[in-house]
């Protein structure tokens, strides 16, 4: 059976790890199309918009893409495309797994095997009620945390564990001092957990949780949070393993789900061939997950971790000598 993915070339560095993306994903013969659509900057120079309808249709019609990163242009009025994304397919969950490699820059080379769960639509990035004032003296902005909202993504996370088998949820808040919206969540959190004895569920308060993930990430399986607290972990989590050369994302929803890295489209190096296109290739892995292939998941990234260990092309981020795609044909070559 053929699936069909969206597949967003993007900006900057996105056509070169995408090529060196689809180059394993081809030599892996999963059976997959894929539909070419465009978004960001080269959108903007072909079809005047940053995300053409067309792109759109695509996303909804596949349900599933793969997607490099997107140039936003600063200061001209438009809104992150990312963003965008997020509130137009509703993609209520952002999925980080961070995990430790061999042979990368990271302070913890083995012990480190998480996920961030980050709530991906509300909290005080739904942009709602941005004012300063008019002499400039205070700025305010409103934070929604529904019940739905909570209840929907610690749901998400707790049926993770099941699916991945891990044994652990730990739900970050900071319900101490903001007592509505964080107490809402841990509120909502706790339903939830009462739901699946089978998963062990523990609480903690966010700034906490940044200095234990520092001290002793090992401690961490499953963490569920609101989307300012999540967005800042999982960075921390990315730098835990090695930086944003391997952090994947996915955005997932009820109507669609989008896999990319997590990093932009490094302008610094665009053009050079020399970008490391691991974060991409484990966002492609995450994706066969979310495709029910979990051992062509595990295929693929076996055969990263495997290219690590060899330290076989490289790419200059990690310290080798090799460039994206001889990086990927080296990947390949351990399918
Ligand atoms: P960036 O992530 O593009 O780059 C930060 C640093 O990391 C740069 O030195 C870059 O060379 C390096 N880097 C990033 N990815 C790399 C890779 N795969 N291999 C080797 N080195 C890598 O962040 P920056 O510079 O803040 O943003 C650049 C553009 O990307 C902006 O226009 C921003 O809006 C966009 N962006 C898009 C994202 C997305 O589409 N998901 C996410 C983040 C930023
Ligand atoms: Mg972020």
């Amino acid at each position: 059976m053929t699936t069909t993915i969206t597949v967003i070339r993007g900006d900057g560095i996105g056509p070169e790890i995408m090529d060196a993306t689809l180059h394993v994903l081809d030599a892996m013969q999963l059976g997959l199309s894929y539909e070419f659509a465009d978004a960001g900057m080269v959108a903007l120079e072909k079809h005047g918009e940053l995300l053409p309808q067309a792109t759109m249709d695509s996303i909804r019609k596949n349900r599933i893409a793969l997607k490099s990163p997107l140039t936003t242009p600063v200061g001209e009025g438009f809104s992150s495309i990312n963003v965008e994304l997020r509130k137009r397919f509703d993609l209520y969950a952002n999925v980080r797994p961070a995990k430790s490699f061999p042979n990368t820059k990271s302070r913890f080379p083995s012990g480190v095997d998480l996920i961030t769960v980050r709530e991906n639509t509300e909290g005080a990035y739904s942009g709602e009620g941005q004012q300063v004032s008019a002499d400039g003296e205070t700025a305010t902005l409103v934070q929604k945390i529904t019940h739905r909202g909570s209840e929907r993504i610690v749901r998400y996370a707790f049926d993770l564990a099941r699916k991945t088998g891990r044994k652990k949820v730990t739900v970050v808040h900071k319900a101490n001092i903001l007592k509505s919206t964080s107490g809402l969540f841990l509120k909502t959190a706790r339903e939830v957990a009462a739901q699946y004895p089978d998963i062990q569920c523990n609480e903690m308060i966010v700034d906490n949780t940044c200095m234990q993930l520092v001290m002793k990430p090992e401690q961490f399986d499953i963490i569920v949070t609101t989307n300012l607290f999540g967005d800042i972990i999982s960075d921390l989590c990315a730098g835990l393993v090695g930086g944003l050369g391997l952090a994947p994302g996915a955005n997932i929803g009820t109507e669609a789900a989008i896999f990319e890295a997590v990093h932009g489209s490094a302008p610094d190096i665009a053009g050079k061939g020399i970008a490391n296109p691991c974060a991409l290739l484990l966002g492609a892995a995450q994706m066969l997950d979310h495709l029910a292939q979990p051992q062509q998941a595990e295929r693929l990234r076996a055969a990263i971790v495997g290219t690590l260990e060899a330290k076989d092309a490289l790419t200059p981020d990690l310290g080798g000598e090799g460039n994206t795609m001889s990086f990927a044909q080296a990947i390949a070559s351990r399918l």
